[in-house]
């Protein structure tokens, strides 16, 4: 694996793949890997040649008074895992280079309507930032293909509605969520819990199954959501916000079959979020 912090060495690593006809998979991450970013990797190398992992912290998708200091930096481990999952390239540039100009006078790429609401409305700002890098590297890296987790379901859809309006030629895949045994969505966040918070974070999951098994059953929605805040109360999350869209993250109305709850808590010092489909009945 070639680990690679100069965009031009990037551009010239990758200009040689293209002329060879290699297809390109781009799998964007801020490190700190686990499971569920390997499992985007996996999933990479089914879909194409060479497979370019990114991994850069992004100040830009980090709200004031978020964790942008406190991150997981882990360089030398993620790069062995990249190493052992069979990554071909990993692009690692300093935050200068990105933004040379700084944050301020940096272009900003705005999605609009699949980028509001959850995880938009309770971080302003945090898709705009995402969106931005996320073009950034596509244009950097030219991917045929480029792999994201459901986990961060909103996320995908505001890069599969960018890709869409900007006409980019570049395949989005999604990639189901990866979860530790007892349930929870593996995060880099999850290293935040004390062991103690570490065991009630299940419960998250359980919460939005048990959800999930109502509202298929045909239950009241408004009734199963309104469980839902409590149980979630009474286990020790501060819930960030708990809501069942269609799974273009529409407004469900009487005709949606295939909906997705979506929640985001807090559990001490950690944010968590994950998300289930539900048929509707
Ligand atoms: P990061 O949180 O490092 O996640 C990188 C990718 O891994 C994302 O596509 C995310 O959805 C996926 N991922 C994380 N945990 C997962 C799990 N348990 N199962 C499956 N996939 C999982 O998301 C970001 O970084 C950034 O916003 C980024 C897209 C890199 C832009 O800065």
């Amino acid at each position: 694996m070639r680990t690679l912090r100069d965009i031009d060495q990037l551009r010239s690593t990758l200009r040689d793949y293209r002329q060879r006809g290699q297809r390109i998979a781009l799998v964007p991450t801020m490190g700190n890997l686990h499971a569920g970013h390997l499992a985007l990797v996996a999933c990479a190398r089914q879909h194409a040649d060479i497979v370019v992992a990114s991994l850069f912290v992004n100040p830009m998708q980090f709200g004031p008074g978020e964790d942008l200091d406190g991150y997981p930096r882990t360089f030398d481990a993620d790069q062995a895992q990249l190493i052992e999952a069979g990554c071909n390239v990993l692009f690692a540039p300093a935050v200068s280079s990105l933004y040379p100009n700084g944050l301020d006078a940096q272009t900003r790429v705005h999605v609009p309507v699949v980028g509001e609401g959850l995880c938009g409305g309770s971080r302003p700002g945090h898709f705009d930032g995402v969106s931005t890098v996320v073009s950034m590297l596509f244009n950097l890296v030219q991917p045929d293909v480029a792999c994201f987790g459901e986990k961060d379901y909103q996320q995908l859809a505001v890069i599969r509605k960018l890709v869409c309006d900007l006409h980019m030629p570049i395949e989005i895949i999604g990639v189901p969520i990866v979860r530790a045994e007892d349930g929870l969505a593996l995060s880099s966040r999850n290293g935040y819990l004390s062991s103690e918070e570490r065991a009630i974070a299940p419960a998250l999951y359980r919460t939005l199954c048990t959800l999930r098994d109502a509202l298929e059953r045909g239950e009241p929605i408004e009734k199963v959501l309104h469980q839902g805040n409590t149980a979630l109360y009474d286990a020790g999350f501060t819930l960030d916000y708990l809501e069942l869209r269609d799974v273009t993250l529409g407004p469900i109305n009487l005709a949606t079959r295939h909906a997705v709850l979506l929640a985001a808590a807090k559990l001490g010092p950690a944010r968590l979020i994950d998300n289930l489909t539900v048929q509707l009945p």
